[in-house]
């Protein structure tokens, strides 16, 4: 995120890393079992949420996940064109169409129904456990950190706070969501490491 604490300006534009923070970002991807990000980021921003500029520790891609209540993911994002080669998950609710659920699956994507409305995070995430993904990275955006944060299954949240000021009241920001209304309701974190680049982006290792 950006100083002012925007992890997109108000376009959508989410390029804010340095090159050597995007390798810590791909060597973390290559330690965990799952990614998960929001479908917003899909659309926005059409990742490919894959180990790239590094080595794959475990030799493989972990799966992706996007949460995705009606599964609206376009069947020609860069996530479902992979679909047959990387493990990837749609979760979506219970208001997604059945025409649209069998078309997700013909691309190669495993479809998880969880909710009534909007994607139920506690449901999907039991299942991806079941289904062997135990350690998940959220990629975001500020919608999905907000629910998993707010749900209390985060553990640890790593953040890195590049030097630059965006502003933008429309602009995305770390954690959206409804909110706390006090500071007493604060979700509390202990700051166990915090490593300086050398171009003054700052990563802070934080533990719930
Ligand atoms: N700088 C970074 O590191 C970074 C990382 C990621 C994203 N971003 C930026 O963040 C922006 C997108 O973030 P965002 O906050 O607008 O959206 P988001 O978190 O990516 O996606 C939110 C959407 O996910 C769906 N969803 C389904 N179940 C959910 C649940 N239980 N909790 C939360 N969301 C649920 C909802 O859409 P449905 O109702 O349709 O299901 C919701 O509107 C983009 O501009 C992207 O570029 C930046």
């Amino acid at each position: 995120m950006t100083v002012d604490g925007k992890i997109a300006t108000t376009c959508g534009n989410s390029r804010i890393s340095s090159k050597q923070d995007l390798i810590r970002v791909h060597e973390l991807r290559s330690s965990v079992d799952a990614i998960i990000v929001g479908i917003s980021t899909v659309l926005i921003d059409d990742p490919l949420l894959t180990v790239r500029i590094i080595r794959s520790n475990k030799g493989k891609d972990p799966a992706r996940v996007v949460v995705d209540s009606d599964g609206r993911i376009p069947l020609d994002s860069r996530i479902l064109k992979t679909a047959h080669r990387v493990t990837t998950i749609v979760v979506v609710s219970e208001r997604a169409h059945d025409n649209k659920i069998h078309k997700l699956r013909s691309t190669g994507a495993i479809v998880i129904i969880a909710g009534r409305e909007m994607v139920d995070l506690g449901e999907a995430l039991s299942c991806l456990k079941k289904m062997g993904f135990k350690n998940i990275l959220a990629e975001g955006g500020g919608e999905l950190n907000w629910s998993l944060l707010d749900l209390g299954v985060v553990d640890q949240l790593i953040v890195t706070v590049s030097p630059k000021l965006v502003g933008g009241r429309s602009a995305t920001t770390l954690v959206e969501g409804d909110g706390y209304e006090k500071i007493s309701q604060a979700i509390g974190m202990e700051l166990k490491k915090v490593l300086r680049q050398n171009n003054g982006e700052l990563v802070l290792f934080y533990e719930l």
